[in-house]
């Protein structure tokens, strides 16, 4: 293994191991406890009266399709393949390579365009069909776009972006806000072959030239600004502050989408979507890609280190997503379908653009959030547009929960039959509000297990033939092999009623296929920690009924409100403090956002303190991580310690800090390892005073 050795991506993989054994060590055993309700599948669904026929609608035809799809996934996945993508030129192999060496491909000698797949065949047969709604920020002002007028955009767009002098293979920015052009510059950058690596807008400056940087790109996309629940974004003014660090983008796209009219634009480099846009010819040849080409590239946070740049194939990908929709989702033609995910994260990506477009049916795009302007909104857009298929994240749920029922009932929803859930584990409790107010108990609930890296949902319910348990994202998608992994021996744990870290046993067509730039990031990340397997960095556990139960992550990445974080991101913004020593972040139980931000630091000796230096202390340092990574990464608490709990090597050891804040202090586990054992009891103070 040429690729091992004492660089970062070792020092990751071994900390990742460190890491799962860390969290599971500790864990108590789970004890007896009632059988787990089963829910049917809703009636309504079944009766051809009352809905469409789900695709699959007994139990045995998913499982004779899943063991099909390890018994021969050659033959499954080709035959999914050639029904669900249009092909510019057919593949006749189907999978090869490996985990190991890192080598997996996925139609090899195939070729295609995405932008085909989701507009072309679509505008072709059905150039009136609408495929996208745009729930705009303020309430009534949705638009429409048809298949034929998404096309004529798009290819206006790629021509533009010929022009600026981009060809197949290089990587363009988008900073956008989840409205229509952001996937028309999705899709633009696909029709000419080019990557995308979109944003999100709740990214700093400084992130946003992180990342511009590290994927080289020549051209930005954006805005004038965005606006949710009426604030104001100001993404045009982030853009340029980020550029004053990326001088090697040569021009910057901007869809006057508010109508400011002070926007600074830089003559040598910024041009107007509406000025120039209109100028380019409505057709542009697609340029057809081979199937392992990148379609994009997103950033997501990791264990260590800079974030990583997640690349996925586009017919792997692209076939992934189609699937899902398909069968997860049970999509049938008129199906209008709502995700409320943003377009800069991996759901908005896969189930706001990609997924439905593939299959030609109409993606709502909702740019506001749920409480704005009451907490009727996402139930008064279901009625609206009539919305078939509704897809959010338990946050959303549990902080609609609390408003009360009033809020959804006064909306008609019997346009809806499934209801997705994704992002965190979702409790009971808010599973059982979904079901029974939303869902009214006539609809499919799909609680679905998927990452950035995966492309897809992978561990999830089918509407029409799987029993759902609350909390249970129940059984593997097709093509997903499942394993259960003792942390410490990497030994496959069999059986029912196991728990351990979850991973995958063989390549599927979605999966990611390298990091950007850094491809023994991905093998020491991925595929390095249990040989053979793909680690996936959470915790799981298969019941009884063989029903997979996601306990969370295992390694350092949090989770707040389904936004992924790293603890080391965090902490490296809170170090660059001057006066601050060391920093330690942990993920604290929060009841509406999953996970919350809990900081802890000391300071460099002489540094005043007193409760208001330290108050004001606590302000810098928030503003300080709002600035370096983005406001959606604030710590919800810092608290300025004397000490931190640390190994006699001087390590942090971030498990005592976990335990002390989720007041589990009979579980601290060995603390004799402690270089200062008294450490804890004056932690233990402050975190009393002050959480
Ligand atoms: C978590 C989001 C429990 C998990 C699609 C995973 C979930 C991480 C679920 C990926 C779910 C996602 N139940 N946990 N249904 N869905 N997760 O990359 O910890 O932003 O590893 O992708 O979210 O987050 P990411």
């Amino acid at each position: 293994h040429p690729h091992l050795g004492h660089g970062p991506a070792a020092v990751e993989k071994q900390h990742l191991a460190e890491q799962a054994i860390e969290k599971f060590a500790h864990t108590q055993p789970a004890g007896e406890s009632d059988p787990d309700p089963i829910h049917p599948v809703p009636a309504r669904l079944l009766d051809s009266a009352q809905a469409p026929t789900p695709h699959i609608t007994d139990l045995a035809e998913y499982q004779r399709m899943h063991q099909q799809s390890l018994a021969d996934p050659d033959t499954f996945w080709r035959n999914m393949a050639q029904d669900l993508l249009t092909w510019q030129r057919p593949f006749t192999q189907v999978c090869s390579g490996s985990f190991q060496d890192g080598d997996v491909s996925w139609f090899a000698d195939g070729e295609l365009n995405a932008s085909v797949n989701c507009l072309d065949r679509h505008a072709l047969r059905t150039p009136n069909k609408v495929a996208i709604i745009h729930e705009a920020d303020e309430p009534n002002q949705s638009r429409s776009y048809t298949y034929k007028e998404l096309q004529l955009e798009v290819c206006r767009v790629a021509n533009l972006l010929i022009s600026f002098g981009l060809r197949k293979g290089n990587t363009v920015a988008i900073y956008m806000p989840t409205i229509p052009q952001a996937a028309v510059a999705m899709l633009a950058c696909a029709r000419i072959g080019c990557i995308h690596s979109v944003v999100f807008a709740g990214f700093s400056a400084e992130s946003l030239a992180e990342r511009i940087l590290d994927a080289n790109c020549a051209v930005v996309i954006t805005t004038d600004q965005g606006r949710r629940g009426g604030r104001v974004v100001n993404t045009k003014t982030i853009v340029d502050s980020a550029l004053q660090r990326c001088p090697s983008v040569k021009r910057v796209l901007v869809f006057a989408h508010t109508g400011a009219t002070d926007i600074p634009m830089d003559p040598t480099r910024d041009v107007w979507w509406h000025e120039v846009v209109s100028r380019q010819r409505p057709y542009c040849a697609p340029v057809p890609v081979n199937a392992e080409d990148p379609l994009f590239l997103l950033y997501t946070s990791g264990s260590t280190g800079k974030p990583k740049g997640v690349v996925h194939s586009t017919a792997g990908y692209l076939l992934g997503v189609a699937s899902t929709v398909k069968y997860v989702f049970d999509a049938h033609p008129g199906d209008v379908f709502a995700c409320t995910a943003d377009v800069g994260w991996i759901t908005g990506h896969s189930y706001l653009v990609y997924g439905p477009l593939a299959l030609g049916i109409t993606t709502v795009f909702f740019e506001s959030i749920p409480t704005y302007p009451d907490a009727s909104r996402y139930w008064q857009m279901v009625q609206d547009h009539k919305v078939t298929q509704f897809y959010t994240a338990p946050t959303a749920i549990r902080a609609l929960r609390r408003l009360g029922d009033q809020w959804v009932n006064r909306c008609d929803l019997s346009s809806l039959r499934v209801i997705g859930s994704v992002g965190e584990p979702i409790n009971p409790e808010a599973w059982n509000w979904y079901n029974d107010v939303v869902g009214k108990g006539r609809c499919a609930v799909v609680d679905t297990y998927w990452q950035t890296e995966t492309g897809a949902n992978i561990i999830t319910p089918l509407p029409g033939c799987v029993r759902t348990k609350p909390g249970s994202a129940t059984v593997p998608f097709f093509g997903i092999d499942v394993a259960v992994l003792d942390p410490h021996t990497g030994e496959e744990l069999t059986g029912s009623d196991v728990t351990g870290v979850l991973a995958i046993k063989r390549p599927w067509p979605s999966m990611a296929r390298t990091i950007a730039g850094d491809h023994p990031r991905y093998l020491a990340t991925y595929m390095e920690p249990y040989p053979g397997y793909y680690f996936s960095g959470d915790g799981v556990t298969r019941d009884a009924d063989g029903y997979y139960w996601i306990r969370g992550r295992v390694d350092d990445v949090i989770n707040v409100s389904g936004h992924r974080l790293s603890t080391s991101e965090i902490e490296s913004a809170l170090v660059l403090y001057p006066v601050v020593a060391e920093a330690a972040v942990v993920g604290a139980h929060d009841e509406v956002t999953g996970q919350r931000i809990v900081a802890f630091v000391t300071l460099k000796p002489n540094t005043p303190s007193g409760v208001e230096a330290d108050a004001e202390l606590i302000k810098a340092l928030i503003l300080q991580v709002r600035q370096i990574i983005g406001p959606f990464a604030a710590p919800k608490a810092i608290l300025v310690v004397d000490e931190l709990p640390k190994t006699r090597s001087g390590k942090i050891i971030r498990r005592i800090l976990r335990k002390l804040v989720a007041n589990e202090f009979d579980t601290l586990g060995d603390i004799s390892t402690l270089n200062e054992p008294k450490v804890v009891m004056s932690l233990l103070q402050i975190i009393k005073e002050k959480l």
